[in-house]
């Protein structure tokens, strides 16, 4: 992959990219991904390849409905209770079938598998038109913050991945992931439907699992989602920084954005990444950023920011 890529135009043309062995970057709701054929073990190597993810990681695998999904997985009575909330920014991790054909690289070789049907009419028509599962993690390269846009996609491989474009994310952060337990949902890491939410329509308790006993893979590294700027956080700007604000905020003379200024949460998780985007792209050395509420989706952006904010390895 050194030459510029042409962008697919149709979801035909994306599909017959992906059937070849090819990787494509597509659009869901949550944030861009960069997409290979699950079945295909040098179509998902070539994923870690051009991510430069310094380990096989599991990654998430999407399925365009419930059928799909059941080839690849074993779906406890309570795991088609939370499946019946799909499509969704929910990934499930479930028992993986022994032989599903999914290539090993994609599952890094667990025998469970996370697995979601995202809620992105473009990306259900990809998979439909693929016809096999698709691997995507986050369109960026290792590390770097993850694309809501499909210009965010080129930006970040110099145009050298191609990419089917289907306009900003509604939601802009990652999905949830939850593992079934037994009888108990184990909250994996916070996204972009809030666990309020999903107990809400459940009914039931969502845990959160202990940081120390979460799989090691790259959203549960300490340093993520980095931007180039340091990030100091819940804080006031200082002169010379960048200020990334929540809700109603007073006068700042440097570059400025502001995730809600009606201290909207849903607002605020779909602005995170784009806005960190361009201040970075302003050249800010340093980005503070407001207190953000800890509950609902609060708990998803304040996890990336953290992350974003730690010491770099
Ligand atoms: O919204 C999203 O989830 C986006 C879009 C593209 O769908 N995808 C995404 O994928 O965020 P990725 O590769 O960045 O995150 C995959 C996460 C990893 O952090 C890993 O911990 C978890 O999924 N994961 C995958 N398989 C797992 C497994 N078998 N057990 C536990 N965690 C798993
Ligand atoms: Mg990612």
């Amino acid at each position: 992959m050194s030459e510029p890529a042409d962008d697919p135009k149709t979801v035909d043309e994306a599909a017959r990219l992906l059937r070849a062995g090819r990787l494509c970057a597509f659009p869901t709701e949550t944030v861009y991904g960069l997409g290979a054929d699950a079945t295909d073990a040098d179509a998902v190597l070539s994923i870690y390849e051009t991510k430069g993810r310094p380990r096989f990681n599991p990654l998430i695998i999407h399925c365009a409905d419930l059928a799909m999904a059941e080839r690849l997985a074993e779906f406890s009575p309570l795991a088609r209770q939370v499946a019946a909330l799909w499509p969704a920014s929910l990934t499930l991790v479930l028992p993986a079938w022994p032989g599903n054909g999914l290539a090993d690289v994609a599952t890094a070789g667990l025998d469970s598998v996370a697995i979601r049907i995202p809620d992105h009419k473009l990306a259900l028509q990809l998979i439909a038109a693929v016809g096999r599962p698709l691997a995507a993690p986050s369109a960026n390269p290792s590390g770097r913050l993850s694309p809501t846009t499909a210009q965010q996609v080129r930006n970040g491989f110099t145009g050298k991945v191609p990419v089917l474009d289907g306009g900003p994310c509604r939601a802009g952060v990652e999905s949830t992931i939850l593992r079934v337990e037994g009888e108990r949902l184990v909250q994996l890491r916070a996204g972009a439907v809030a666990r309020e939410e999903i107990e809400r329509r459940l009914g039931l308790a969502v845990g959160v699992a202990e940081k120390s006993a979460a799989v090691a893979a790259p959203g549960m590294l300490a340093s993520h989602y980095a931007p180039n700027a340091l990030m100091r956080l819940n804080t006031e700007p200082r002169p010379g920084e960048a200020y990334l604000a929540f809700g109603a905020t007073g006068s700042f003379d440097g570059p400025t954005r502001n995730l809600s200024p009606s201290g909207d949460l849903h607002e605020a998780a779909r602005n995170l990444f784009s806005m960190l985007h361009e201040l970075d792209g302003e050249g800010a050395g340093i980005i503070a950023v407001a207190p953000i509420p800890d509950a609902g989706l609060g708990e998803a952006i304040n996890d990336r920011l953290q992350r974003a904010a730690a010491p770099r390895s």
